[in-house]
């Protein structure tokens, strides 16, 4: 019979591409999402089930029905920022969210789940690149849940025979190259897209969170890597599990950092339009530099990126935001 999954969090921006390369590798999607944060008109893949992640009852009914061989979890909140100043929130959606997720899976006797986890786990790293056997330290709310949540799997696997795989997202970024699905954030905090609203004059600059970090031009390095090779990781991360692949915490990004610097005037560069910035001082809980090492998850998932060169980034993204590319 055709391989299903639900996909918690499918309408949100990684779910949302997840579901189309699923169905694009003839895998059943069955979104599982409240719509808080994600967009009705980014599910079109498969069936659509309104609900809460912690609304356990709601969640086992469309596990019982669809009966998926899996669970892809992206359902939780994301804004480092706001987790600061509403931590019940994070707790609540990521941990309890979670907690509830992993009781219908119980009831239902779903034994596998590829978990969202992120390099905010690893908080500001004493030693760069970051692998997988890194001290995990994170520095803010979000970036506990998410560590929290870790551990419950590893619990819950060594007691209730759950497999997973956790996938730890360095910055995602780009969009869908089809041009079917974007990066639509309410409100939008992340750096490219708020370039991109700037060089299209939806916002009046840039502003640039510090200068003065100790990277090479002072602005902070992040690993930035495609959306739709995020969503591959799933896809690999899927076959590992059905294949009988055991339980595993990868990292997935490029192991190239880009600097802030370089990500606007590459911006400029393609989209030959100025993005105009103004120099604002450090926002609070940014670390200077993260960068993976992506030797694991390609000994383990066979995961090397496609999409993830800064201009093929800037490509996809920027029609999103009304822009052409015009290299
Ligand atoms: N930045 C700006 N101006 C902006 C937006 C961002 O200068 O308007 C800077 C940030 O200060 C940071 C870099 O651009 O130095 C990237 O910022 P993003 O907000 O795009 O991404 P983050 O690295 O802060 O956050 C991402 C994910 C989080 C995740 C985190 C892990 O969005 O969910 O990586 O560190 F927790």
């Amino acid at each position: 019979s055709q391989r299903k999954v639900l996909v918690a969090g499918g309408a949100g921006y990684i779910g949302s591409h997840t579901a189309k390369l699923l169905r694009s590798k003839n895998i059943e999607p069955i979104v599982f999402d409240n719509l808080v944060t994600g967009h009705r008109s980014s599910v079109r893949w498969g069936p659509f089930v309104h609900g809460d992640i912690l609304d356990t009852s709601t969640l086992t009914r469309a596990l019982l029905q669809y009966k998926p061989d899996a669970v892809v979890h992206f359902a939780a909140s994301a804004y480092v920022g706001e987790s600061v100043e509403d931590p019940a929130k994070y707790y609540r959606n990521n941990v309890s969210g979670t907690l509830a997720l992993l009781d219908a899976c119980r009831h239902a006797a779903i034994d596998k789940i590829i978990f969202s986890s992120s390099c905010a786990t690893y908080g500001t790293p004493e030693s760069l690149p970051i692998t997988e056997t890194t001290p995990q330290a994170p520095i803010n709310p979000y970036g506990r849940t998410k560590l929290i949540v870790e551990q419950i799997l590893k619990d819950y696997a060594a007691a209730y025979q759950l497999k997973y795989v956790a996938l730890r997202y360095f910055n995602a970024c780009g969009a869908d190259p089809d041009g079917e699905l974007g990066e639509w954030h309410e409100p939008e905090t992340h750096l490219i897209p708020r370039a991109l609203l700037a060089a299209n004059g939806t916002i009046p600059h840039l502003a640039i969170f510090g200068d003065d970090y100790e990277t090479e031009d002072g602005t902070c390095v992040r690993d930035y890597i495609h959306v739709t090779d995020l969503a591959r990781a799933h896809v690999l991360a899927l076959e590992h599990l059905v294949n009988g692949g055991g339980n595993l915490s990868v990292n997935l990004g490029t192991g190239c950092g880009s600097s802030i610097n370089e990500i606007v005037s590459a911006i400029g560069r393609i989209i030959k339009r100025d993005v105009p910035v103004e120099m604002h001082p450090r926002r609070a809980g940014d670390p200077p530099a993260l960068y993976t090492d992506p030797t694991f998850a390609r000994e383990t998932l066979g995961f090397s990126p496609e999409y993830s060169d800064v201009e093929t980034i800037i490509k996809t993204a920027a029609p999103f935001f009304g822009l052409e590319s015009r290299t």
